[in-house]
């Protein structure tokens, strides 16, 4: 096999997980991306923070820029804007195609990140900045491409459900469920990203995009989170047959008057039927309802949160980005990327 580099950076929850199995299934995911993927290196901020995975001190550095620099895949999970949307941009001005599950960078500078890829033709793959393991990504660019998205219901914040769930299940205090959801790894480094809604508005951002092929910028997306949900409104709501879930809802809006056809994207505490599939994702398990014209009713459901679960959908975008690299740079998805508007829907409006 021809050899490829491989750069991480990061090595959090997600990072050191896909570090583990990238070393020790290297010849399995050799075989299937028909490449060997050589781990140059691990760029991380400290060299000597404690590590989820048992990795080889040689591989770490602090020096990104230098590791990516002669990458053929650079995968990025250190989280947040910057210094992420740097150094993946350096990637791409270096050649390399980039992994990255950063659903803030994606959210905000989205188009910024896939011009400079279009530029240089390199790819961008994010199957884990929504919904964690769940594959939703390629589903809704690739499968749903010859359909029509008419609207998306996404449970898609793991520390959220693991929340709200255990407050209707347990009748649990809201304070120390967070703090057992942070203690397993599935809160953001600052739960309020969690828990007020914008984790889930940027992955509704990313999700909305890609079913709508269009950009939905994140300030359109209407946010509110759970903090203002109480023990006494989760057993009214039981009381009258619903359950309380944190919801990104897409959808599709007919045009009013002669105008044009616009979308709506909210996040919000809703009151889910009891009967509703969505009302049994219980735990940090996320699930993605989408209704489409001609597919009718599907639901992608799994872990939307932890380490390992996320990794696996981290590797999937490696051997795809390894796969397209031997193909000679036919890339899988570029004509059907994301901001790419194939089919203009007008205005992005938020109703709620
Ligand atoms: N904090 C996120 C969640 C992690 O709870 O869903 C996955 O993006």
């Amino acid at each position: 096999y021809r050899t490829l580099r491989v750069a991480l950076l990061g090595a959090g929850a997600v990072g050191s997980q896909v570090a583990d199995l990238l070393l020790r299934h290297g010849d399995e995911l050799a075989d299937r991306a028909g490449a060997k993927l050589e781990l140059a290196g691990i760029a991380v901020r400290n060299l000597d923070a404690k590590r989820e995975a048992d990795l080889p001190r040689e591989l770490f550095t602090t020096d990104a820029e230098t590791l990516i620099v002669g990458s053929d895949i650079v995968i990025e999970l250190m989280g947040g804007i910057e210094p992420a949307r740097t150094q993946v941009l350096h990637a791409i001005a270096s050649g390399a195609d980039v992994v990255t599950a950063n659903k803030a960078l994606l959210a905000t500078h989205g188009s910024e990140v896939f011009e400079a890829a279009d530029q240089v033709g390199a790819e961008v793959y994010y199957e884990a900045a929504a919904a964690g393991a769940i594959p939703i990504i390629r589903p809704l660019r690739d499968s749903l491409a010859g359909d029509r998205v008419v609207r998306i219901m996404g449970i898609v914040n793991g520390t959220t459900n693991y929340i709200l769930d255990r407050m209707d299940t347990e009748g649990a205090d809201f304070a120390d469920v967070l703090a057992q959801a942070q203690a397993l790894g599935y809160a953001e480094a600052d739960p309020t990203a969690d828990v007020e809604g914008y984790d889930a508005a940027q992955k509704a951002a990313i999700l909305a995009s890609l079913a709508f092929h269009t950009t939905v910028p994140l300030d359109a997306v209407h946010r509110e989170g759970i903090t203002s949900v109480d023990a006494a409104m989760i057993e009214s709501a039981r009381h009258a047959g619903y359950v309380i879930k944190l919801l990104a809802v897409c959808e599709r809006l007919a045009a009013e008057d002669g105008g044009t056809e616009s979308i709506s994207v909210r996040v919000y505490p809703a009151l889910v039927d009891r009967a509703h599939p969505l009302a049994s994702v219980h735990g940090a398990n996320n699930a993605v309802f989408v209704q489409a014209e001609a597919a009718g009713d599907l639901m992608f459901y799994g872990a939307g949160a932890g380490g390992v679960q996320t990794a696996s959908a981290v590797l999937g975008d490696v051997v795809s980005a390894a796969r397209r690299h031997i193909a000679g740079g036919v890339g899988v998805g570029e004509s059907t990327r994301a901001n790419l508007p194939a089919v203009p829907i007008g205005r992005v409006i938020t109703r709620y």
